[in-house]
């Protein structure tokens, strides 16, 4: 079988969150977050657990970068947490926790990875919320400050930064439909939440750049690719409905300075806006929010087909065979790995892109002779390599990977149960085992280059609605 390489220097890595392995909830002067909060309220989580102890990554990173070192790692995504930083979101900064992040980057930079580190993901200090959260002009401030208290004592060593991760989350499962924290359904706070996001992302990418010159900056969107269910003219109208609601209402602003007019349309329709001026909108926004970014970060999971559903709202359908489909019910799809990448390089242009989440869930036992054969899961992986390297081939300025993730961790609202980890963590223990996919991963990163299979889902086109 014939080997496809990477290019030269291509950066092999691996992603985490703060909220999903740290852990240490009290620890080291660290405030609370809505994830902490939401996590106690009744239902919220399936499993009934919280993030409270995770998976200990606070006491174990030691052994956690081990992990990294063992993999062959060039590059490490995780994120930083804001109420370890700034327990009360804004004022008195915690030294325990700046110390935790310092410590933390000396010893990857030791084992040579590079630090990738996100600013928010999604732990917002609970005092913030209290006070109005994302729905706030001001917490965009905020974000500022706290950004450039991250980046004055950690921007000597770390080149790479990126300020939010998948925005559309934040605003949508968590002040649309609830299923995040803080657990908002207001579809009109939704708007406002996702434009502070982008500004806050503006104004932190312009003041870590005057305070610590030579770094890059980026924003982490996560892409998903809609296709109509069949070709009426409603269901295409549905898959842009959904293109323009996911993908373009983070992508316009920050490449293009405006927020796309059809999808304003359709929340006017929805009754979420009033009319086509955007009130939270001011002057100079949208110019801080196009402040060209060095670097997007792109995560990839899946797509949407879309139907015309009741009252303006689209729904997604499935129309494929349960096989298809992961523990989280998303449909493997490479080929729409290298469609949106190609789409997003050619209608937006960003200068570099890292695809800064990637990966699955399913579960495997351990077998009887302690190992874990995931065949699914390398499956996954081996396909979505192929379609970022058929991507490269055909221009995409794509120079890095990042599987989700290192570990099984606490996948929000599902808990434990959703197991994502190139790595399986037993959470009674907190032994780590690698899975055979780990071993499989640690062959790509190590040789650079992944098996030609000459696999047929990711050739081809398929019919994504990018109007
Ligand atoms: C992404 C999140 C990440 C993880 C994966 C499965 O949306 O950024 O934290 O939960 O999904």
């Amino acid at each position: 079988m014939s080997r496809h390489s990477f290019p030269a220097g291509f950066l092999w890595g691996a992603a985490t969150s703060a909220p999903q392995i740290e852990g240490g909830r009290n620890e080291g002067g660290r405030g609370d977050s809505i994830w902490d909060r939401f996590a106690e309220l009744p239902g919220k989580i399936a499993d009934g657990s919280n993030p409270d102890v995770a998976c200990d990554h606070f006491h174990r990173w030691h052994e956690d970068i081990d992990l990294m070192k063992w993999l062959g790692l060039g590059a490490y995504r995780f994120s930083i947490a804001w109420p370890r930083i700034l327990p009360t979101g804004t004022g008195a900064v915690n030294s325990v926790g700046l110390d935790f992040y310092d410590a933390l980057v000396d010893r990857l930079l030791e084992a040579g990875i590079l630090p990738f580190p996100t600013l928010y993901h999604w732990d917002l200090p609970q005092t913030l919320q209290d006070r109005g959260g994302w729905a706030e002009r001001d917490t965009a401030e905020v974000f500022v400050e706290y950004a450039t208290v991250v980046t004055r004592r950690l921007g000597d060593r770390i080149r790479h930064w990126m300020t939010h991760n998948e925005p559309w989350c934040i605003a949508t499962l968590g002040h649309e439909e609830g299923h995040h924290a803080p657990g908002h359904r207001d579809p009109a706070e939704a708007l406002r939440v996702a434009h502070h996001l982008l500004l806050s992302h503006g104004w932190a990418t312009e003041a870590m750049r005057r305070d610590v010159p030579g770094i890059e900056v980026g924003i982490v969107l996560n892409h998903c690719p809609a296709f109509p269910a069949t070709d009426s003219e409603a269901d295409r109208d549905a898959a842009r409905w959904f293109d323009g609601f996911f993908n373009r209402w983070y992508l316009d602003p920050i490449f293009r300075g405006s927020y796309p007019a059809d999808a304003i349309a359709d929340r006017v329709a929805q009754g979420h806006l009033k009319g086509h001026d955007l009130p939270f909108v001011k002057d100079a926004d949208l110019a801080s929010i196009a402040t060209p970014l060095d670097f997007l970060g792109f995560n990839y999971y899946s797509r949407a087909i879309m139907q015309a559903g009741p009252e303006n709202r689209p729904v997604a359908v499935k129309t494929v065979s349960p096989e298809e489909f992961t523990d989280m019910g998303w449909e493997v799809y490479p080929l729409g790995l290298y469609e949106s990448l190609l789409r997003v390089h050619r209608e937006y242009g960003p200068s570099r892109i890292y695809i800064t989440e990637n990966g699955v869930a399913y579960d495997y036992p351990v077998n009887p002779d302690g190992r874990i054969p995931d065949p699914k899961r390398i499956t996954y992986l081996h396909e979505h390599l192929l379609a970022a390297r058929r991507a490269i081939a055909d221009g995409v300025p794509l120079e890095g990977y990042f599987t989700w993730s290192l570990l099984d961790n606490f996948e929000w609202g599902f808990g434990y149960a959703k197991r994502f980890g190139l790595f399986a963590v037993d959470f009674e223990t907190q032994q780590r085992i690698p899975k055979d996919s780990a071993y499989w991963y640690r062959d790509v990163v190590t040789t650079n280059a992944v098996n030609d299979t000459s696999t047929p889902t990711i050739q081809g086109e398929s019919r994504a609605c990018n109007p």
